[in-house]
């Protein structure tokens, strides 16, 4: 019997817990995290709630009582603490990477410096500053076209885009300003044009196993209005890609990643283990960088263990002892397409404390919780994502009519992208590819 602890409470480690639980080795789950999700609470064994995923101490105690095979860290906040060092002081092997190796997302010119020290391509033009000297005339170099990204993990909220969240010059040095006096630097890049995909790799330091493509939809609303969130679907479809991704442009962003898994152990003297997330936009003249993440993508997880054929458990050990290259990873060829329902008023006011109905599911369809509550047999709103709603199916047209029956079967008040997925937008995104090489 393996026992495996799953640090996280959300849809990405719902997903992870029902794929353990898929196993065809047996295995109990403990969970530690911020909150009951209830389906991981039925899933599990043990399950502890903590203020805070770096809350070492709590950690120590559930661990060392549980005893796990190895740790599954889901989220980047306790990576960027140090979690997997500490659970390796316990002799807790982990799926993530250790706190040198998770500065890659979470020091924003740690990745930027990586790239340009091992002459990797996917860089944009970008300046790492330590004072406010320098600011103005490096974004009118970039004729106003600017992103300001905090160093350090702002839970999604610290990179400003021109035009977008700062409206002039003098708001993009003030708010770059604000980040140099948090954080000692800030980086500040040109902007991209394009369109975002995430590729996401198992990694054992060496070797590289990749997963579904997928395309993430940050806005809040429909044809990409409103305020920005932490994704609000995704889609892939039926070759495990994307319909505006060409094989080249999928070669070059698995280049990057093999060269930054390179760089990373040359870098530090160890190997990332655990997931490498390459978050992606393919411009007019090529795939760049947007970002990388040194953990899964929620939604994404859900569209890639979803089709996941390979046992999850097989391929955390071959992470963990540095085997991938020994085993094969097989997905389905099926579409997916993932809606989140959320609360009316997210992300800016959301209604929280208020009970949603879950009516039966149609064929095809998986439902992820994150932020519910379960109160004497009825779900609530926590105020964040509520339910992921994913359809899987032989087309996208297919995996995509399943989301949205699943995502109308949620009665409360709560909303949903309808336009994820549906070929109007895909066609849209393949359009705007087409406009900008042309
Ligand atoms: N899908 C965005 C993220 O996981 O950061």
């Amino acid at each position: 019997m393996k026992k495996i602890l799953i640090v996280g409470n959300g849809a990405r480690e719902h997903v992870l817990a029902e794929t353990f639980k898929r196993s065809p080795q047996e295995c109990k789950l403990a969970v530690f995290g911020t909150a009951t999700n209830p389906a991981m609470k039925a899933l599990a064994t043990e399950y502890h709630v903590t203020t805070n995923l770096s809350d070492f101490a709590s950690l120590k105690d559930f661990a060392g009582r549980f005893e796990p095979d190895f740790a599954f860290i889901g989220p980047e906040n306790p990576l960027a603490d140090g979690i997997v060092d500490f659970l390796a002081g316990m002799d807790i092997p982990s799926v993530g990477p250790t706190q040198a190796l998770a500065q890659l997302e979470c020091s924003k010119s740690f990745a930027r410096d990586l790239l340009t020290k091992y002459a990797i391509p996917g860089n944009p033009e970008f300046k790492v500053f330590t004072s406010p000297e320098g600011l103005k005339e490096f974004m009118e170099k970039l004729a106003g076209e600017y992103v300001v990204k905090a160093d350090t993990l702002q839970g999604g909220k610290g990179v400003k885009l021109s035009g977008e969240h700062l409206l002039s010059i003098e708001e993009g040095v003030a708010y770059a300003s604000e980040c140099i006096e948090a954080d000692g630097r800030v980086v500040v890049e040109e902007k991209f044009v394009g369109e975002e995909f995430s590729l996401i790799c198992f990694s054992d330091g060496e070797t590289l196993i990749p997963t579904p493509v997928s395309q993430d939809h940050k806005r809040a609303h429909e044809n990409d209005m409103g305020s920005n969130t932490g994704g609000m679907g995704t889609y892939s479809n039926q070759a495990n890609t994307l319909p505006f991704l060409t094989e080249e442009d999928y070669d070059a962003a698995m280049e990057i990643n093999h060269k930054v898994i390179e760089a990373l152990k040359e870098e530090t003297g160890a190997g990332f283990k655990g997931i490498l997330y390459g978050g992606f936009i393919l411009v007019k003249n090529g795939v760049k960088l947007i970002e990388y993440n040194a953990r899964f993508g929620d939604p994404e997880v859900m569209n890639i263990l979803t089709l996941l054929k390979t046992d999850l458990i097989q391929i955390c050990e071959a992470i963990i002892e540095e085997r991938l290259s020994d085993i094969s990873v097989e997905f389905e060829r099926k579409a997916t397409v993932l809606k989140y329902v959320v609360p009316e008023g997210y992300p800016d006011k959301s209604v929280r404390n208020v009970q949603i109905e879950l009516t039966p599911l149609p064929d095809g369809a998986r439902a992820y919780f994150a932020s519910v509550d379960e109160r004497e047999g009825h779900l609530y709103l926590l105020g964040s994502r509520a339910i992921a709603m994913v359809g899987i199916g032989d087309t996208l047209e297919e995996a995509e009519a399943i989301a949205q029956a699943a995502a109308e079967s949620v009665k409360g008040p709560v909303f949903f992208r309808k336009d994820i997925g549906t070929s109007q937008l895909i066609q849209k995104r393949i359009d705007h590819i087409t406009k900008l090489r042309a």
